[in-house]
C-alpha cells in the first residue's frame, strides 16, 4: 500500500451559490404547473440519497447496466480505445468509471459533476487508490452547455494528452433527464468534445429502455421511501439556494409512467393549500397542486440510434441484458 499525499487537480467553473439570484429556478417555480430542474436534486445529501437508490431492489437500472458491462466488457474493449482520455459526465461517486479502468486503461481521467463538493471528496479518495493516473475534476453544470474549457485544455496540453482519443462516458441513463431536443443538443456537444481529441474517440453511454409500467413505476416509488426522500430533499436544497420556506413534510412524492411521452415523471404534490415565500417572491399552491421535478425518458434502441446519428456520430452499436431492459451504446465520433 502506497500513501501519497497527492490531491487531484480540480477546476470549478460553476457553483450553485446560496447568494446568487437563481432566476431560472424562480421562473420555474412561478410557472403553471411549477417545475424545478432535476439538477437541483444533487446537493451533498441528494448525491448520497441517489447512491442509496442504486442499492434498492426496485431500482433496476444501475444493477442492470453493471451486468451489461460485466457480461460484454471484453467485447466493448474491442471497439472502445485504450489509452484514451476518459471524460466522465455526472461522475458522482466515480465508481462506475473506476471499474472500467482495468478494461480501458485510460491515460487520464476527467470526471465532470455539478455536485462540486461531493466530486472533490470522491475524486481525492480515488486518486489515493490510483496515484499514477492523472485526474482532473471539473465542477460544472454541463446541462446548460458542455465543453471541457480552456483550463482542461491546458491541463491536457501540459501532460502531452492533446492528441489522445477522448471517450465521453455518460452512464446511468442520465441522458433520460433531458427532453429529446435537449438530449440532442448535449449529444452534439459531446460529439464536439470527442472530435477535438485524437482519432478513435467516441461516446459510451448507458440508456434505459421502454419496459412494462409494473417494472418502471416501483423503480421510482420504492417501498422504503428512499426515492420519496430524494425527491423531497430537493425542497431543502431550494430553501437554501433562494431562502425559501418549503416544508418538505407538506409535499407528497408522486410517480407515473407517461407512455405517450415515453417517460417516468416525478412530481411533488401539495398536501393542503400553502404559500411558499422566498427572497423577493412567493407563490400560492392549492391543495393537490404539483411541482414537476423530473422526467426520466425511456428510449427504444432504434430511436436512440437515430438521435446519435443526428448528433453527428458514426455508426453506433449497443449491448444489452437478457431482458433487453438497458442498453450501453458505443458511438464512434
Ligand atoms: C440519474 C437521472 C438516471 O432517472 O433513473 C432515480 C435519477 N430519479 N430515481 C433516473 C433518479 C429517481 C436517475 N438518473
Amino acid at each position: 500500500m502506497r500513501f501519497i499525499d497527492q490531491a487531484p487537480h480540480f477546476v470549478q467553473t460553476h457553483q450553485l451559490r446560496p447568494d446568487a439570484s437563481h432566476p431560472e429556478l424562480i421562473a420555474g417555480l412561478l410557472r403553471t404547473p411549477a417545475r424545478i430542474a432535476p439538477k437541483f436534486f444533487y446537493d451533498a445529501l441528494g448525491s448520497r440519497l441517489f447512491d442509496a437508490i442504486t442499492e434498492l431492489p426496485e431500482y433496476y437500472p444501475t444493477r442492470t447496466e453493471a451486468a451489461v458491462f460485466a457480461q460484454h466488457g471484453a467485447d466493448m474493449a474491442r471497439h472502445v480505445p485504450n489509452d484514451a482520455v476518459l471524460v466522465d459526465l455526472g461522475a458522482g461517486s466515480c465508481a462506475k468509471a473506476a471499474r472500467l479502468f482495468p478494461v480501458l486503461q485510460p491515460s487520464a481521467y476527467v470526471p465532470v459533476d455539478i455536485s462540486v463538493d461531493y466530486l472533490r471528496d470522491t475524486l481525492a479518495a480515488l486518486q489515493q487508490r490510483q496515484p499514477d493516473l492523472p485526474m482532473l475534476g471539473l465542477g460544472m453544470d454541463f446541462s446548460s452547455r458542455f465543453d471541457l474549457g480552456p483550463a482542461a485544455d491546458d491541463w491536457l496540453g501540459d501532460r502531452g494528452l492533446t492528441q489522445q482519443a477522448r471517450i465521453v462516458f455518460y452512464p446511468g441513463s442520465s441522458i433520460g433527464n433531458f427532453l429529446p431536443h435537449e438530449a440532442l443538443a448535449l449529444l452534439c456537444q459531446a460529439h464536439a468534445v470527442c472530435e477535438a481529441g485524437g482519432a478513435g474517440g467516441g461516446l459510451l453511454i448507458g440508456v434505459d429502455r421502454v419496459k412494462p409500467r409494473a417494472v418502471l413505476e416501483p423503480a421510482y416509488d420504492d417501498a422504503l421511501g428512499v426515492t420519496a426522500a430524494f425527491n423531497r430533499n430537493l425542497l431543502r436544497h431550494v430553501n437554501r439556494l433562494i431562502g425559501a420556506d418549503f416544508a418538505p413534510a407538506a409535499w407528497q412524492h408522486k410517480v407515473l409512467f407517461n407512455a405517450d411521452e415515453s417517460r417516468i415523471e416525478m412530481h411533488l404534490q401539495a398536501s393542503g393549500a400553502q404559500t411558499v415565500r422566498w427572497r423577493g417572491g412567493e407563490r400560492h399552491f392549492d391543495d393537490g397542486e404539483r411541482v414537476h421535478t423530473e422526467n426520466s425518458y425511456k428510449w427504444e434502441p432504434e430511436a436512440f440510434m437515430a438521435l446519435l446519428s443526428e448528433a453527428g456520430f458514426g455508426e453506433a452499436r449497443h449491448w444489452t441484458d437478457a431482458n433487453g431492459w438497458f442498453s450501453v451504446f458505443w458511438a464512434p465520433a
